[in-house]
């Protein structure tokens, strides 16, 4: 593919999917910028993608509860590379709650984290993307517009952020910008790790989710990586306003 030398910021990267799309643009020779909370996760990361081929690796420790933060990136990025070609918005939360037990302060946090700071940082990010005539890959989720058991809240803002790829993809098409998404169901990172009290709930919870799913199995970051760089890619050129589902099958039969 085609990365040598683009700058990439990937969101969300100290762990799970977004850790595995770092590590897959560093083979092709960019430089990153990337974000997370834990430094260590963070360190590490950025050691790996060196030894992996990254041209350079840009960290900036981002909470998205504040905004400040968010456009820090942007900022951060720009100010050492000079330009942007690739945003892949990959952070985001879940909380498990059903209608009856939603909390208000959940919802306000969920909106604030997965949706509020990837249209701040999209909103910053645009001009340069304009410039190079790059790309944004957004990660949302099945439960974007599936039924999820619990995931009330979080299906609301993967909705949201389907949407923002799709208005992004029209207002910015004729400008050359391309914005798409992924939509995964079950992958087994730190996100879906934390529902869990015990081992034993943990194992039963993705042995069911096999089970349901068509092809037989749970979904790896790396294969949501592969759909990321494809996307980002000249390969996918023709494509925008789309949000992959990457599931197993399991769309086709829920
Ligand atoms: N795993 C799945 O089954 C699945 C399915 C569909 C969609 N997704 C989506 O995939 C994306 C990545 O999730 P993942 O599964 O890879 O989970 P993960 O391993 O928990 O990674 C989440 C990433 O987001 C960052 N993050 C979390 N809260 C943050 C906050 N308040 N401020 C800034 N950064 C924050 C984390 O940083 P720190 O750890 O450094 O705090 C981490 O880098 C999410 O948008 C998620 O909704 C996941």
């Amino acid at each position: 593919m085609e990365f040598v030398d683009k700058i990439v910021i990937v969101t969300g990267a100290s762990s799970g999917i977004g850790r595995a799309t770092a590590l897959a643009f560093a083979e092709h020779g960019c430089f990153l910028t990337i974000t997370g909370r834990n430094m260590a996760n963070l360190n590490d990361v950025s050691s790996l993608c060196k030894n992996k081929g990254a041209k350079d690796v840009v960290i900036v420790k981002a909470e998205f509860k504040n905004l400040e933060d968010v456009e820090s990136i942007v900022h951060a990025t720009v100010e050492k590379y000079k330009k942007i070609d690739v945003l892949v918005n990959n952070a985001g939360i879940n909380v498990v709650e059903d209608l009856e037990n939603t909390k208000m302060t959940n919802f306000d946090l969920l909106f604030q984290v997965n949706v509020k700071s990837m249209l701040r940082i999209t909103q910053l990010a645009m001009p340069y993307l304009v410039e190079s005539k790059g790309n944004i890959v957004n990660v949302s989720s099945y439960c974007a517009d599936k039924h999820v058991p619990k995931f009330l809240l979080l299906g609301m803002t993967k909705a949201a952020i389907s949407q923002l790829t799709k208005t992004t993809a029209l207002d910015y098409a004729p400008k050359g910008v391309r914005v798409n998404a992924i939509c995964p169901y079950v992958v087994l990172t730190g996100i879906a790790r934390d529902r869990f009290d015990t081992r034993e709930e943990f194992d039963k919870y993705y042995k069911d989710a096999a089970a349901a799913i068509p092809l037989g199995r749970i979904g790896e970051a790396e294969e949501c990586s592969n759909a990321i760089l494809f996307l980002a890619s000249n390969k996918s050129a023709w494509t925008t306003g789309q949000c992959l589902v990457l599931d197993g099958g399991k769309g086709l039969v829920s």
